[in-house]
């Protein structure tokens, strides 16, 4: 599903946005443990068509915003990783409020509830290539976030930008 600006930001760059969450996401009064999912069905229906080389990542949220910060579970992500990688294509984690989908998985998903919420988010950011992060929600600060890749040569592209759209200061 989709969030404001990431989806404006993504927009801006040339990009067409696509909603794959599960439907239950869609319905308030559904009581699914793990509302922010993401349907597979709906991915793979998605990738074969518009073909893997023109997607540049799946953007995956922990937890979903504009679901009503639902959360994501491991076995999902675990799945979209699998599907994802068998495309070759990427998947940049939206990790804003990990923390507190860490939590969910702790207190909702089966094998999850004696692990340590650090471990938990440790696997949890495993199953992706990068993420950005506002540090304005978990993490308490006044201002700011961060991106982190796995790459090295897209962390340079990315570095590159700051000229552009941050400053050296
Ligand atoms: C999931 C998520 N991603 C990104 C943002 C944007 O964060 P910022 O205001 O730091 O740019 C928000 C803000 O609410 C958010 O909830």
């Amino acid at each position: 599903m989709y969030f404001t600006t990431t989806r404006l930001h993504q927009e801006l760059a040339g990009g067409t946005f696509v909603d794959v969450i599960i439907d239950e996401a869609h319905d308030a009064q559904s009581l699914h443990p793990f509302k922010g999912n993401v349907d597979l069905q709906k991915l793979t229906d998605l990738i074969e068509p518009v073909g893997a080389e023109r997607i540049p990542y799946i953007s995956v949220a922990g937890t979903v915003n504009i679901a009503g910060r639902q959360p994501i579970s491991m076995a999902n992500l675990r799945a979209v990783y699998q599907l994802a990688e068998t495309y070759g294509i990427r998947i940049i984690l939206d990790a804003t409020c990990a923390v507190e989908n860490a939590y969910f998985i702790q207190q909702r998903e089966e094998d999850y509830s004696n692990q340590a919420i650090a471990t938990i988010l440790h696997e949890f950011c495993s199953y992706t290539d990068g993420c950005t992060m506002s540090g304005k929600k978990d993490a308490l600060v006044n201002i700011g976030g961060w991106l982190a890749l796995n790459d090295y040569n897209l962390y340079e592209e990315a570095r590159n930008l700051i000229v552009i759209y941050g400053s050296y200061c």
